[in-house]
C-alpha cells in the first residue's frame, strides 16, 4: 500500500491495450487505485476521454509518460504501482525493459506474449531475481495461453491425486487479428534460430521436478473421432506453459503427459492450414520478404466491433487417469482481443487484490493464480465446464 497504484496498463493507447483499459474502466473496483501509461502523452489523453465516457470516475485518472528505451521512466513506473499489466508487442522487441525494471522493484507483471523465444530469455534473465524481490512474472496472460494453460488445470482437477494423468486439448476458434498479434507471429517466424538457440540454454539451466516425470502424449494429424474433425498438432507457447505448470504444481501427479491440438473440419483444410502456415514462415525468413509482411499491416490496426461480436472459441479437454475419464470444455467469446483483454485485466487484477500462492519468479498463469484466477474468469462469463465423466 506504501506504492501509489496498485495496476499501471502500459499500451494503452494500442488495439488490445484499449480494449483492456475499457474493460478496467468498466470492471475494475471502485477502489482500485490504478494509471494508464504509454509514450504519447496526446494519445493516453484521448484514451483517458474515450473511458471518462464509460465511467466518469477514470477522468481522473494519472497518466504516466514512459517509451520502452527510457529505462529511468520504466524504473519509475514499477517502483510506483504493485502490479503492471502489459500491451507493448512484439515483446522480444520492446518486452525486455519492462520486465527487468519489474523483476528489480518486486513488481508483479502481467503480459500478452505468446512468443516461446521472449518467455524463455526473460526466464534466463530475470527469474532468479524476481524470485528474490518476491515479484511474480507472468507471461501469456491472454489466449495465449489461459484457456489452454487453466484449462488443463481444471480437468487436472477433475481427476484422482497421486496417480499418472495424461490430458490433450483441442482448439477450435472462429476472429480476425490485430497488426500487433501479425507482426509478433511474422517476428516469431523470423527468429526460429534464435529461439532454438535460448530453449536450449534454458534446458539445461531449468530443474525439473524430482522423482516426477512430464512429457507430451504421442502427436499426429488424425481424425478425431469424438469431435468428428481432423486434429493437427500445434506446437505454439501453449503446450509449453501447460507442461511448466505440471512441472510447478504436483497435483498434476507423478507423470503427466499433455499433447495439443487444432481442430480442423476438412482433410483439405489440414493441407490449406500446413500450407499457409509453411508459407509464411518461408518468407519470414528472409530480410526483404520478412519487411514486406510486416508493411502489409499497421500497429492499432484489428478486427471492428461487428467482427469481434461474432468471434468465439472452444477448447476441449479429454483427460484420463486412475480409471476415470472427464471431458473439459472452456469457451468464450472474441478470442484473440475482447476475451483476451478480459483475461489480462482479470489476471492483473488478481495479483493486485486475490490471496494467491507464495510463489515468486517466472510463473505460468495456473501456478501463480489458479483457483483464483478460474474464479474471477468465470465470473467473467469465459465457462469451465465438465461436459461429461
Ligand atoms: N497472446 C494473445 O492472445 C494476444 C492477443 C492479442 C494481442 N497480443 C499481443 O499484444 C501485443 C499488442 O498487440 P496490439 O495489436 O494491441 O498492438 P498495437 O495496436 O500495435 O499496440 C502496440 C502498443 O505498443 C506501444 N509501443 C510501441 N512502441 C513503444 C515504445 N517504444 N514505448 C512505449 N510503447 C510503445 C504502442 O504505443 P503508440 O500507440 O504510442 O504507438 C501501442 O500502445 C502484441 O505483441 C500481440 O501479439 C497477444
Amino acid at each position: 500500500m506504501s506504492r501509489p497504484y496498485d495496476l499501471v496498463l502500459f499500451g494503452a493507447t494500442g488495439y488490445t491495450g484499449g480494449l483492456t483499459a475499457e474493460y478496467l474502466a468498466q470492471h475494475a473496483p471502485p477502489a482500485t487505485r490504478w494509471a494508464l501509461a504509454g509514450r504519447s502523452p496526446a494519445k493516453l489523453e484521448a484514451v483517458r476521454a474515450r473511458l471518462a465516457a464509460l465511467n466518469p470516475a477514470c477522468a481522473a485518472l494519472d497518466l504516466i509518460q514512459a517509451d520502452v528505451g527510457d529505462a529511468a521512466a520504466l524504473a519509475k513506473l514499477a517502483q510506483s504501482t504493485r502490479v503492471v499489466l502489459t500491451t507493448v508487442g512484439p515483446y522480444i522487441h520492446y518486452g525486455e525493459p519492462l520486465v527487468a525494471a519489474c523483476a528489480a522493484a518486486g513488481t508483479h507483471y502481467a503480459d500478452l506474449t505468446g512468443e516461446p523465444e521472449f518467455v524463455d530469455l526473460m526466464w534466463l534473465r530475470y527469474h532468479q531475481q524476481a524470485q528474490q524481490t518476491g515479484a511474480r512474472i507472468v507471461h501469456c496472460c491472454g489466449f495465449d495461453s489461459i484457456p489452454h494453460d487453466l484449462g488443463a488445470y481444471f480437468t487436472v482437477l477433475q481427476l484422482p491425486a497421486g496417480v499418472p494423468l495424461r490430458v490433450e486439448g483441442f482448439v477450435r476458434a472462429g476472429g480476425g487479428f490485430s497488426a500487433g498479434t501479425y507482426h509478433s507471429a511474422v517476428n516469431a517466424f523470423g527468429r526460429i534460430r534464435e529461439y532454438a538457440k535460448v530453449a536450449k540454454q534454458r534446458r539445461a539451466r531449468e530443474q525439473y521436478p524430482q522423482g516426477r516425470k512430464i512429457g507430451s502424449t504421442r502427436q499426429r494429424v488424425h481424425y478425431e473421432r469424438s469431435l468428428g474433425t481432423w486434429v493437427v498438432p500445434f506446437p505454439s507457447v501453449d503446450p509449453q506453459m501447460v507442461r511448466r505448470s505440471a512441472a510447478a504444481l504436483d497435483r498434476y501427479g507423478p507423470e503427466f503427459r499433455y499433447g495439443h491440438y487444432v481442430q480442423v473440419k476438412k482433410l483439405g483444410s489440414v493441407a490449406a492450414l500446413i500450407g499457409g502456415v509453411s508459407a509464411l514462415f518461408t518468407l519470414a525468413q528472409a530480410g526483404p520478404t520478412r519487411r514486406w509482411l510486416l508493411s502489409r499491416k499497421t500497429s492499432g490496426e484489428g478486427p471492428t466491433p461487428e467482427q469481434r461480436a461474432k468471434s468465439w472459441f472452444r477448447v476441449r479437454f479429454h483427460g484420463e487417469g486412475g480409471g476415470r475419464k472427464v471431458t473439459v470444455d472452456v469457451k468464450g467469446g472474441d478470442p484473440g482481443y475482447g476475451e483476451t483483454a478480459k483475461m489480462l485485466a482479470e489476471s492483473a487484477l488478481c495479483l493486485a487484490h486475490d490471496a494467491l500462492p507464495d510463489r515468486s519468479g517466472q510463473l505460468t498463469t495456473a501456478a501463480a493464480m489458479g483457483d483464483a484466477l478460474l474464479v474471477r474468469l468465470q465470473r467473467a462469463g469465459i465457462s469451465f465446464e465438465v461436459v461429461a465423466q
